[in-house]
Parts: C-alpha cells; structure tokens; sequence
C-alpha cells in the first residue's frame, strides 16, 4: 500500500518580470492530521487568477505578499478526506484558499476558511463563474459599469474568465457588446459562442479604428482587464458619460517592475465627462449572494455560459500562472491536481 504524501509549491524567492518556476520549490512531506475543529481536504482543482503574479512582490497591495518559506497562496476545491468538525462531512466539497498542494486543513470560517460548495453545483465552477471571476465580472459591471439598455458596451479580455462573463451580463442587460481579445479564435469564440455582438483581435487589428466602425456613438462603458494600449483605444472612443471600470491591468505584467507611462488618451475622460473607478471584488463581499442568485439564474437557464481551460498536474502549477500572462487559456484557468471521481469517497 502506498502512504499517501503531501506535494506543496513553496515560494522560495520573489520573481522579476514573469513568474519563475525557480522561485518555487516542490516539496514532499507527510499528510497532515486535523486537529479539533478542523478537517483534511484532498485538493482537486486549482483556479488561477493573473493577481497571483502581484502577491509574490514585495510592497502595498490589496492583500499582504505570501510570505518566503510558505505554500503559494490560491484558490481551491477539494473533499474533505477526515474530519474533526461537525460541521463538514466526509465526501463534502469545499472552496476556498486552499493552496498549491496536494491537502490542505480547513476549518469552517469566513472566505478564506473553507465553504462547502452548494449542493448541484458543479465543484470547480466555485472557481471561476462562481468565484472570483464571475463575481468580479458581475460587480464590476452591474454596479460600477451600470449599463443602461441599448448602451454600447466594451470589454477586454472577451474570451478570458471575467471578461467572457461580463460581457454576457451586458448583453443580458440589453447593451449592445464589443469584446476584444488576442487572436482570431478567441474572438470567434467570443461572438459565437458567448455572444458578442463584435470582437475585435487586438493583436492584428488597428483597435482604435475598428471601435471607431463599430461604435460610432462612442462607448458607453469600458471595462477593461488589459490596461496599455487597449485601453488606450477605448479612451480614445469614449462617449459623453462614459464609465470605465478598471477591473486590472494585465499587460503591465503585474510584476513590481516599472510601471509603464499612464494612458495617452486620459484627457478623453475630461472632454467626454467620463468617470473612471476601480475596485477589487472582496469590496461586496455582503452583496455576494445577489451575485450568486442572479448568476445562478442565468446559467441554469443556459442565458450565460462559461468556458475552462484545463491543465493536469499539481508540478505545472507555475508554468500554468505564467501562461495567463501569455495568452494561453481561453477561458477559466484551472488545474486539475486529484482525479474528482477517485477522491473523497465516504
Ligand atoms: N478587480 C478584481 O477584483 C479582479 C478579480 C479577478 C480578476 N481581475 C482582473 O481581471 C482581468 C482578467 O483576469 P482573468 O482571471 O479573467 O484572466 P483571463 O482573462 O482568463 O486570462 C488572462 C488573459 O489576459 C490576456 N493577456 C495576457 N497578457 C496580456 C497582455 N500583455 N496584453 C493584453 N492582454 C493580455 C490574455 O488574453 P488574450 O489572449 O485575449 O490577450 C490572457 O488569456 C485581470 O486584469 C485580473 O487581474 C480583477
């Protein structure tokens, strides 16, 4: 009989530039053992979001950076495999930060404490349309973006995990959407499958010029992951009383390197009376279950879909967080660590 182990990525040096997988160490130890009140997790899926990159640097950001000698911080779905806890059963699904291993201990407190996923939920949706990226998508556009119907809406990033999502909701809000992405796959994925109403490939095409044809009244709502020259395009195109929504900004690399020059177009927020306002999603964290309701609605009803893109294998972990920075994922990033069928059983 093999004994289990437990496989952890520690962070053993902070990166420049891309994420390093020298920076991390894979290391093996013993499966730990709960203690009262707590539960032991087989981790099975890993979602990644490109702000894993910001929390290896050093300085202020909107969480503290995981410290050096620690497992990579990262959100998480497994089963519990023991318990000491009433409260989470053998065989229950749980979401939360579990880390870049292969068990983690969970008690059952607040968001960073482990949630047990609702039942006829698919486990690793709590990753993406039902984790960070949905309720980043959701926020971002219906209370800060707030388009009104018939307005015309732009989002970056239209075949990525927030973007694809949030231009669904605008359409579901009545707006006509247009989505840019890098490369003719993803934009045809974007309209044809997510329903954009254009999707404009940014890697080829003269983006300005292009939102200039498709949006002749201006863009009534930018949101926009990407930063840099796209968002520099969109400001150019911006109608009277625009809002632009800075969900991140991506094409920075998010690496604590010099920060490129600010946008070119920024007078256009001036001469258009546009607000332009950021915001992370843990800031509605007690509006989360609005968020779950209407989310849920909508794709029980089939009115808004969402695509995964999934690699295999705890030992990717680093290669995989590089590779949103490249484009690669089209989509929800996850990583599939534990075979969900052979795990957990009571
Ligand atoms: N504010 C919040 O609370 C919050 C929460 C979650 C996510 N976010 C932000 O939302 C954005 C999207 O995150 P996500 O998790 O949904 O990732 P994602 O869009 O699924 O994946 C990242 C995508 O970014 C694009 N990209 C990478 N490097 C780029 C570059 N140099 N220039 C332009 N595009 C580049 C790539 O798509 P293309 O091939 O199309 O270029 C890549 O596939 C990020 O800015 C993220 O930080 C914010």
């Amino acid at each position: 009989m093999t004994v289990p182990v437990n496989r952890q990525w520690i962070l053993t040096a902070r990166p420049r530039g891309p994420v390093d997988e020298g920076c991390f160490e894979l290391r093996t130890g013993p499966v730990p053992e709960p203690g009262p009140g707590e539960a032991l997790v087989r981790v099975v899926w890993l979602g990644f979001d490109p702000t894993q990159r910001g929390w290896l640097n050093e300085g202020d950001n909107y969480l503290d950076p995981v410290p050096l000698g620690e497992v990579m911080r990262g959100s998480g779905v497994g089963r519990v495999v023991a318990s000491r806890n009433p409260g989470l059963a053998v065989g229950d699904w749980v979401a939360g930060m579990v880390g870049w291993q292969d068990y983690a201990i969970a008690a059952e407190d607040g968001l960073f404490g482990l949630n047990r996923v609702p039942d006829g939920v698919d486990p690793k949706a709590m990753l993406g349309v039902f984790g960070s990226t949905g309720l980043t998508a959701y926020f971002g556009m219906v209370d800060i973006g707030r388009p009104r119907e018939g307005e015309t809406v732009f989002v970056t990033g239209a075949a990525g995990a927030t973007g694809s999502v949030a231009g669904q909701i605008a359409k579901l809000l009545g707006c006509k959407v247009i989505g840019s992405a890098g490369g003719p796959a993803k934009c045809e994925w974007a309209v044809g499958t997510a329903g954009f109403d254009a999707c404009v490939d940014y890697r080829s095409e003269d983006l300005e010029a292009r939102l200039r044809e498709l949006a002749p009244g201006g863009l009534d709502v930018v949101f926009d992951g990407v930063g840099g020259a796209v968002l520099d395009a969109a400001l150019a195109n911006l109608a009277l009383r625009a809002r632009v929504v800075v969900v991140g900004g991506i094409s920075s690399g998010y690496d604590g390197g010099e920060p490129p020059p600010g946008p070119r177009n920024y007078l256009r927020l001036g001469i258009r009376r546009a607000r332009m306002e950021g915001f992370v999603f843990l800031d509605y964290l007690e509006r989360f279950p609005e968020a779950f309701g209407r989310l849920g609605e909508w794709v029980g009803s089939g009115r808004l879909v969402y695509a995964e893109d999934v690699r295999e294998g705890l030992e990717r972990a680093p290669a995989v967080l590089r590779g949103l920075f490249e484009g690669g994922n089209l989509g929800k990033q996850l990583l599939r660590v534990a075979d969900p069928e052979a795990v957990g059983a009571a």
